[in-house]
């Protein structure tokens, strides 16, 4: 059986994004236990436009990314009680090509307690709108502070690496049993 293969998306354009970071230390620890790409794309996908024939080619690599992944773990700021408007984009892209449909997908909430449920209950809509397969045991709030983002940009709080870890793990348990079920 091969690794599951898990796409870490970031709804955060900002460098020294706590969201990014966590994504960041879920790749640094994967181990052997599953493999990870990072979406570095956001900030240059073109805003959605419905209808055109042939998608850009950065458009072309999302879709190639999602469809090359087990799944896909989504980590998000919260923009004006919603998700930002950036991700919203990326999702809308991912519409024509059901690039979602069936995908196992999770979240992690890296906001402080009371922060960022907008955020994740838009999320959902979404992701439910799309027909993403939502691996509800991998998701949940694991609070990743500023300051405890290490020089190389990873978290350096063992107990949240830890728990950005069990998320990404769950998730990838999740796409393995989707997998070998739909064998
Ligand atoms: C334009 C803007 C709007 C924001 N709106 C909200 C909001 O509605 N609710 C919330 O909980 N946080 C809000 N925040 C705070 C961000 O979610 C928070 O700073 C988050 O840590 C940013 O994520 P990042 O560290 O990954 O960039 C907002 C921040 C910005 C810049």
């Amino acid at each position: 059986m091969t690794i599951p293969r898990i796409l870490l998306i970031s709804g955060s354009t900002r460098d020294s994004s706590t969201n990014t970071a966590a994504l960041r230390t879920i790749a640094a620890d994967a181990g052997g236990e599953f493999e990870t790409d990072r979406y570095a794309e956001l900030v240059a996908l073109p805003q959605f436009v419905p209808g055109e024939d042939a998608d850009p080619p950065v458009v072309q690599s999302l879709h190639r990314q999602i469809a090359a992944a087990d799944a896909v773990l989504f980590c998000t700021p919260e923009y004006a009680g919603m998700i930002p408007g950036s991700l919203k984009n990326l999702l809308e892209w991912t519409v024509g090509a059901a690039d979602l449909h069936d995908k196992p997908v999770a979240y992690v909430n890296v906001a402080y307690e009371g922060r960022g449920d907008a955020a994740v209950t838009t999320l959902r809509t979404v992701l439910g709108y799309v027909g993403a397969d939502l691996a509800e045991a991998a998701c949940g709030r694991i609070t990743v502070l500023q300051n405890s983002i290490g020089p190389d940009g990873t978290v350096t709080d063992a107990e949240v690496r830890g728990g950005l870890h069990d998320a990404a793990r769950t998730l990838a348990d999740y796409a393995v049993r989707s997998r070998d079920a739909a064998r």
